[in-house]
């Protein structure tokens, strides 16, 4: 019997080999043979927990489609109707919702690590900048997603948000027009965030998440000793020209990502089925209002993902100056790769100085998210948001500077474990 099934086994294979030979090599070059430093500790499990979000987002994506209606006269009430009269309607809403909060949460983390362990040097600028703009399209497809359910913090946010290109100089007016496709946000705003939303950026995401990690098979994974495994010796257990100290993606690291994986759902299913607004942080209180362009609501604010930025925008006293410092300080995350001259890419042999720059960094990033989150009306607090806003751009713009003059430790010659 056994027999039997193993001959089937190999006669489907090779019938499939013979009709797509590309495949087993791409198995093999992705899975199977991609050599992946064995020290990798649990900085390194978000890049699977971003793909895993990812796929989530547009299962649930698909299934909330069928329900949603795109206009400004049916949005809200379609939403009510998936959360309660729809079978598991509130449960793929919910996973949806949550999913894009955890979206951010994995990735601020993913990125961290990457300042953490300077993974945007040399070799791998090009997996950093791809990074970017799956950074970049990710804030633009939650953005259009937000105004969806047509609430009104998504009237209201998508308001504010479209009217900062009103500060652009001579076409500004014209261009906030050209974006709602109306005088205020509207149908033809919801038709076209719509069609963006769940067609044209998740096709770019998905292409732009291939590239990424096509681009990091190329080089070759970092670690967290930023110890090229490529340049150490070679020859281990699977073959005589991988790296050292490099294992075979699957199964060790499926298996060990496998773990994180249903430890990372475990924590999702517990917001979900017990908090799924999150104290207002993942769904706000004033979206469970229909967008009502007569009232305003007491406070006007983005999701919690944006409120770095957002503060950032506040405490600028011009508006144009607000725009540019806001747009500016994500742009200026693009140049990380050449405005580091250090050396070193791991913090574990620079000095104290990344140290305390990456802490200041970190503190000052989510000090601006928590005065973002709020009212803005308190004097001290803009003052205290200018001081951070300075903080956070001398972070990039004196790295050229404190890279350099700071102390490295001598970098090993093969990655080390920490057991
Ligand atoms: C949908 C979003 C994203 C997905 C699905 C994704 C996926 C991944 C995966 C699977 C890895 C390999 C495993 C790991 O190192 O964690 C990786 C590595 C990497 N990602 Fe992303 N990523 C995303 C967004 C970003 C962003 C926004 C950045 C930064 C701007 C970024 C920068 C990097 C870097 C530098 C590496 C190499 C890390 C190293 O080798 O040390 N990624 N990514």
């Amino acid at each position: 019997m056994a027999n039997i099934l193993t001959n089937s086994v190999e006669k489907f294979q090779d019938w499939f080999n013979e009709r797509a030979p590309a495949f087993g090599p791409f198995y093999r070059k992705h899975m199977t043979e991609y050599y992946a430093p064995k020290n990798f500790n649990i900085w390194y499990i978000f890049g699977i927990l971003a793909t895993v979000v990812l796929v989530n987002q547009i299962l649930t994506g698909i299934f909330l489609t069928m329900h949603y209606k795109p206009s400004a006269a049916e949005a809200f009430a379609s939403v009510e109707y998936i959360m309660r009269d729809v079978d598991w309607g509130w449960l793929i809403r919910y996973m949806h919702s949550t999913g894009a909060s955890l979206f951010f949460i994995v990735i601020y983390l993913h990125m961290f690590r990457g300042l953490m362990y300077g993974s945007y040097q040399k070799p791998r600028e090009m997996v950093w900048i791809l990074g970017m703009l799956i950074y970049l399209v990710l804030m633009a497809e939650a953005f259009m997603g937000y105004v969806l359910p047509w609430g009104q913090m998504s009237f209201w946010g998508a308001k504010v948000i479209i009217s900062l290109f009103g500060a652009i100089p001579v076409i500004g007016g014209s261009l906030v027009e050209w974006i709602m496709g109306d005088y205020l946000p509207g149908d033809a705003t919801l038709n076209r965030f719509f069609a963006l939303h769940v067609i044209a950026l998740p096709l770019v995401l998905l292409l732009l998440v291939v590239l990424h990690l096509g681009a990091l098979h190329e080089v070759g994974s970092n670690n967290p000793d930023g110890v090229e495994i490529k340049k150490g010796p070679k020859g281990n257990r699977w073959s005589p020209t991988a790296p050292k100290d490099g294992i075979p993606f699957h199964p060790y690291y499926t298996v060990k990502d496998f773990f994180y994986v249903c430890f990372f759902l475990l924590i999702g299913a517990f917001i979900i089925f017990f908090s799924p607004a999150f104290g207002g942080w993942f769904l706000e209180h004033d979206n469970f209002v229909e967008a009502n362009r007569l009232v305003t609501p007491a406070h006007i604010k983005p999701v919690w993902y944006y409120t770095p930025f957002y503060a950032m925008l506040r405490v600028v006293p011009d508006k144009l100056g607000g725009v540019i410092v806001m747009f500016g300080a994500i742009a200026i995350l693009f140049a990380v790769p050449w405005l580091d001259r250090s050396k070193v890419k791991s913090v574990r042999y620079r000095g104290w100085i990344t140290k305390v720059m990456l802490a200041i960094l970190a503190i000052a990033f989510v000090w601006l998210g928590k005065i973002g989150a709020g009212p803005g009306t308190d004097p001290m607090e803009t003052i205290i948001g200018r001081i951070l806003t300075v903080l956070y751009f001398l972070f990039f713009l004196t790295m050229p500077i404190w890279t350099k003059m700071d102390q490295t430790k001598p970098v090993p010659e093969r990655v080390t474990m920490h057991d």
